[in-house]
C-alpha cells in the first residue's frame, strides 16, 4: 500500500450528477477501507451560500441513496469530519481570494492539494485562471498543487489545445490530471497485465496471427433524457474519441520499458500516434453511423432517437462504426474495427481477436477467436477445434473460458480507483496532453464529414444487431462482426 501525502481534496461542483453518484461514494468507500491518509479533508465549493451541517446533511443524503443497505455509522462520523463547505458566489470578485484564504490560513487543511474540476467544461479554463490569480496551483515549500479536469477534453483538436494552452499557462503537465474513467477499471488495467505476464500471448499478438481486431462498445440503453446533450456530441465524439481509443491503445501498444506512469503512457501515446488517418476521400469505406428508429428493448416499444430528440433533421448517430490500421511492424495490415451504439441487441464491452485461418483445414473450420470481457463479465475466453468424438474426423468450436474476477474479489469503481491515485501522484491512469490530442485528430475529419453531409442518416430498429450495411467497413468478405461474447457469436 502506497504512502499518501496529507492532502486537501478541493471538489467544485460536489453538489453534481458526477459528486453524488460517483466521487462522495467513492471516497467513502475507500475511507471505509482504510485507504484514506487519516488527515484528508474535503472542501466542498460551490456557488451556494450553505452552512456546514447543511452540506454534511447533503453528503449523507448521497451516501443513503448510494448505499440502500446502509453503513458503518463509526466510518460515517470519520468521514463526515472530514467535510468542509465553502461558498463561492458567483459574482463575488473577492470569491477566489477568499477561497484561499480559508484554504491557506486555516491550519485544518493540508497544503497538498488535488482541484477536482466536476463542472461544466466551459468552466474548467476560468476556474484553473482564477486558482492561479490567487496562488492555489503554485507548487512551493515541498508541497504539490494537482488539477484534475474531467471529460471531455476539449470537443475537438482546436478547443483541446486551446484548453491546454490555458491551463498550461498556469500548470506543469505533471499537476494536470485528465480524466478518461475507462483507465480506472480494473478490466482495462487487466488488458496490459494479461498481455505482458504472459508468454503465450505475445508471440501471437501480432499480424502473422491475427486477422483482425474488433473492439466494441454496445448498450441496449438510448439517449434518455440526454437528447439535447448527446445530440451535441454523438456516439463518436461521446464513446469512440474516448473510451475506446484507450482501450485500443491498450490493445496494441508495445511494451513499456516500466509500469511508470511515464513509461506507460510513453507506450500509449506511441501506438496513437501511429494509428493511420482515415482517407476522408474513402470514408465510406473507413466509417459507418446510424441512428436507433424504433424498436422493442426487453420486450417493450421504445421510441427511435429522432422521435426522442424532437427533431427529424438530426444527422447525429447513435451507431459508429470505424476501421483503423495501425502503422507499425507488429500491425501492418490488420484492420482494428471498433464500434459503439445505444439500443443494441444487447449491452457488452469487450474485445475481439481473430486469428487467421490454421494450416490445416479439415472441415472449412471456423478461425480461432480471443475474446476478452471488460463489462459487463470481466473474463478471458478463448475459441480453438476440437474433434468431435466418434468415428469420423470433424473438429467443433469449443469455448476455453474464464472468469478474471472471483468470488470475494475486491469491487473498486473506477472512480475510487483514481481518486486514490491522484492522491498518490500516480498519473498512468490519466490522459496525457498528447494522448487527447492524437484522439481528437483522428476523429475530427470524420466528426466534420459527418456533420457536413445532411442526407439521412441509416436506420436500426432498436433491439437489433449490427446494421447489415455496416459491413461496407470490412476489409475481407469473411469478415464480420461479431455480435455476442458467447460460442456461436460469430455466426450470422
Ligand atoms: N455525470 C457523469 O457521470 C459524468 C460522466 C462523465 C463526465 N462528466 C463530467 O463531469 C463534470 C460534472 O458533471 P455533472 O454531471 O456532475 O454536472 P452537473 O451536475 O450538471 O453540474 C456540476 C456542478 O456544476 C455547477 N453548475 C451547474 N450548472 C452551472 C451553471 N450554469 N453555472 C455555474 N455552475 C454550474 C454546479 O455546482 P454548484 O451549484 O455547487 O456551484 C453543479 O453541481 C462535467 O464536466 C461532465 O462533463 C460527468
Amino acid at each position: 500500500m502506497s504512502k499518501i501525502d496529507p492532502c486537501t481534496l478541493v471538489l467544485f461542483g460536489a453538489s453534481g450528477n458526477l459528486s453524488r453518484v460517483k466521487l462522495m461514494p467513492g471516497l467513502f468507500r475507500l475511507d471505509s477501507i482504510g485507504r484514506l491518509p487519516a488527515e484528508l479533508k474535503i472542501l466542498s465549493v460551490g456557488r451556494q451560500d450553505i452552512s456546514l451541517a447543511a452540506w454534511r446533511d447533503e453528503i449523507k443524503s448521497m451516501l443513503d441513496a448510494k448505499f440502500k443497505k446502509g453503513y458503518d455509522p463509526k466510518v460515517f462520523e470519520r468521514f463526515i469530519a472530514r467535510n468542509y463547505y465553502h461558498a463561492n458566489p458567483p459574482n463575488d470578485p473577492d470569491a477566489f481570494k477568499n477561497l484561499r484564504a480559508k484554504l491557506v490560513f486555516d491550519t485544518v487543511f493540508p497544503q497538498n492539494i488535488a482541484y477536482f474540476l466536476s463542472v461544466r467544461p466551459v468552466d474548467f479554463a476560468p476556474v484553473v485562471d482564477q486558482l492561479a490569480e490567487v496562488g492555489l496551483v503554485t507548487e512551493k515549500d515541498g508541497h504539490w498543487r494537482r488539477v484534475v479536469i474531467e471529460k471531455p477534453f476539449g470537443t475537438d483538436l482546436p478547443s483541446a489545445q486551446e484548453l491546454q494552452k490555458s491551463i498550461s499557462k498556469h500548470l506543469k503537465e505533471s499537476q494536470i490530471y485528465r480524466i478518461d474513467h475507462y483507465l480506472g477499471k480494473s478490466a482495462l488495467q487487466n488488458i496490459l497485465l494479461q498481455r505482458f505476464t504472459n508468454t503465450i500471448l505475445e508471440p501471437i499478438w501480432n499480424n502473422q496471427y491475427i486477422d483482425h481486431v474488433q473492439i466494441t462498445n454496445t448498450e441496449m440503453l438510448g439517449v434518455g433524457d440526454r437528447t439535447q446533450f448527446y445530440d451535441s456530441t454523438g456516439a463518436l465524439r461521446d464513446m469512440l474519441q474516448s473510451h475506446i481509443l484507450q482501450t485500443l491503445a491498450l490493445t496494441a501498444m508495445e511494451q513499456p520499458k516500466d509500469l511508470t506512469p511515464e513509461g506507460v503512457r510513453d507506450a500509449k501515446i506511441k501506438v496513437l500516434e501511429e494509428i493511420r488517418p482515415i482517407p476522408v476521400n474513402e470514408l465510406d469505406k473507413y466509417a459507418f453511423r446510424a441512428q436507433y428508429a424504433a424498436g422493442e428493448v426487453n420486450g417493450e416499444r421504445v421510441p427511435g432517437y429522432l422521435e426522442e430528440l424532437g427533431d427529424s433533421s438530426s444527422v447525429v448517430e447513435t451507431y459508429a462504426a470505424l476501421k483503423l490500421f495501425i502503422d507499425n511492424p507488429r500491425w501492418k495490415g490488420v484492420p482494428f474495427y471498433i464500434r459503439t451504439a445505444k439500443r443494441l441487441h444487447e449491452a457488452d464491452t469487450r474485445i475481439s481477436i481473430r486469428f487467421k485461418k490454421a494450416p490445416m483445414q479439415i472441415n472449412d473450420q471456423d478461425q480461432n477467436w480471443l475474446i476478452i470481457g471488460i463489462q459487463p463479465r470481466e473474463c478471458i475466453k478463448m475459441e480453438i477445434q476440437s474433434k468431435i468424438p466418434g468415428l469420423d474426423i470433424k473438429t467443433r468450436t469449443i469455448q476455453l473460458d474464464a472468469a478474471n474476477r472471483q468470488e470475494g474479489d475486491d469491487t473498486v469503481d473506477a472512480y475510487e480507483a483514481l481518486l486514490l491515485n491522484l492522491m498518490e501522484g500516480d498519473n498512468s491512469n490519466y490522459l496525457h496532453i498528447s494522448e487527447a490530442e492524437a484522439q481528437w485528430r483522428l476523429v475530427d475529419p470524420v466528426v466534420k464529414a459527418w456533420a457536413e453531409n445532411r442526407k439521412p442518416v441509416h436506420q436500426y430498429p432498436a433491439g437489433s444487431r449490427d446494421p447489415e450495411a455496416s459491413k461496407v467497413i470490412f476489409e475481407a468478405e469473411d469478415q464480420f462482426w461479431r455480435y455476442s461474447i458467447e460460442l456461436g457469436g460469430d455466426k450470422h
